[in-house]
């Protein structure tokens, strides 16, 4: 596997633009699966994650191409294997979010426990409990979930807690559904509200996309259709922090400010300068960010998945931040990581205590999944000599080029094989 090599204290200058985002565009493929008729989507990541759902769509019998970089077709249509294979589904959770749609379109389907990034235990309870609310008989035998019904059947379902995954998940199946689901408690995050207005589009009825309470009600078919994938928010706020922490000046293109609130607003509390100008988010900052305290929350909270990024800016702060991560049990794996670097991080129960330090130094580091990746490359850019960052599988899951576009601000980047 290769390994970056990250030359430290160059500020980062110039334009980028945001990527398609990985989270939405997983949810339209897995969403793709109900639809009866050619499915476009525009302005999709070429990221690795994609490429297995890419892999599992035509291991299930649909057709899928890419038409140009970031444009892929998908005809579902003619599915008929309605197995999806351990192989792919251990390496990514969203490739679970194939069952509901097999389920409500064929009537059966068997999909394994999935896996993904090691950030702590990620049940599918709420999956799996919303599924047999819709009528599903759904066992687990094996390490797989096989799930069947005659016809999925309308109900309302309060979630727990606001999964983003299970709000898609359950959504998907209820537009097959006969009658009408309300699903309480749901995840706002754009990426649910994206995944709605894609099944409308399919011809769904989905009322409620972005608020907490969403209202399906059944159709008989969804056709084909065209969708654009929204702007990566995340991608977004890691180009920000490579700004923050460079004490650079950065405008990111194609972005989607509206969906950045909390990412945006921290940025400011840390005293770094964002400017917001329609679709583009302008990044600056002079000297050491200010410490702040995060608490990580759903939508529109501060996202998870910006915490560790964040704890990489504020191991430079000038004081003592806290960050409360109240999403996964175990999102601090990569604190060691960052400690390694002259960072001084403490993790006690679900905070971090970050007490600033001038300048952090270059060491051998691994990413230990891909936001804590993205994470180490902020670090090193801002640390002292050249960093050699391993685990770069993680990284490649969710970032389209992440080299090319740091390097196109000036950062000092190359990556290179590892010996085995
Ligand atoms: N949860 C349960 N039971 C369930 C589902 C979730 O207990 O059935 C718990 C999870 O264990 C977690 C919390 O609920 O503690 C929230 O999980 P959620 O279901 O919202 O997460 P997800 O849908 O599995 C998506 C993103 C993650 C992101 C989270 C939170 C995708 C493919 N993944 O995961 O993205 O962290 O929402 O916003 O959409 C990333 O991009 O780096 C990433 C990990």
């Amino acid at each position: 596997m290769d390994k970056l090599i990250v030359g430290g204290g160059s500020r980062l200058e110039g334009v980028v633009t945001a990527g398609g985002s990985k989270n939405a565009a997983l949810a339209l493929m897995a969403g793709a699966v109900l639809a009866d008729g050619v499915v476009t989507l525009r302005n999709v990541p070429r990221i690795g994650d994609i490429k297995t759902m890419v892999e599992l769509l035509n291991g299930l019998g649909a057709v899928t191409r890419w038409a140009d970089d970031h444009t892929v077709t998908i005809d579902a249509s003619e599915i008929h294997n309605l197995e999806a294979p351990y192989e792919l589904v251990r390496k990514m959770r969203a490739s679970f979010c194939v069952l509901g749609p097999l389920l409500a379109r064929f009537g059966f389907a068997r999909v394994p426990v999935p896996g993904g990034c090691d950030i702590g235990a990620r049940p599918v309870n709420f999956h799996v409990e919303g599924l047999r609310k819709l009528g599903a008989d759904l066992h687990v035998e094996h390490g797989i979930y096989s799930a069947e019904c005659e016809k999925l059947i309308g109900a309302p379902i309060y979630l727990d807690f606001p999964s983003a995954g299970a709000t898609q998940h359950l959504m998907t199946a209820a537009v097959l559904a006969r009658g009408v689901t309300v699903i309480e408690n749901c995840a706002t995050e754009p990426e649910v509200a994206a995944l709605a207005a894609f099944l409308i589009s399919l011809g769904a009825r989905v009322e409620g996309a972005g608020t907490t309470t969403l209202t399906v009600e059944g159709v008989e078919r969804l056709g084909g259709g065209e969708c654009e994938v929204i702007p990566d928010r995340l991608e977004a706020g890691t180009m920000a922090i490579g700004a923050a922490i460079t004490n650079g000046d950065v405008v990111i293109e194609r972005a989607r400010p509206d969906q950045m609130r909390a990412t945006i607003t921290k940025l400011r509390e840390a005293g770094v300068d964002v400017a917001v100008d329609g679709t583009s988010i302008r990044v600056s900052s002079k000297g050491r960010p200010k410490a702040i305290e995060i608490k990580t929350n759903p939508h529109p909270g501060f996202p998870t998945d910006m915490q560790q990024l964040f704890a990489a800016l504020l191991c430079t702060a000038d004081g003592t931040s806290v960050i409360t991560e109240n999403i996964y049990e175990s999102r601090f794996r990569y604190v060691n990581e960052l400690n390694r670097m002259g960072g001084d991080i403490r993790v006690g129960g679900r905070s971090a205590v970050i007490t600033g330090v001038p300048m952090l130094t270059s060491a051998p580091v691994t990413a230990t999944d891909l936001r804590a990746g993205a994470a180490l490359i902020c670090a090193a850019l801002a640390a002292d000599g050249e960093t050699e960052l391993s685990g770069l599988e993680h990284i490649d899951r969710g970032y389209e080029d992440i080299v090319g576009k740091f390097t196109g601000l000036g950062a000092r980047i190359r990556r290179e094989p590892e010996p085995d």
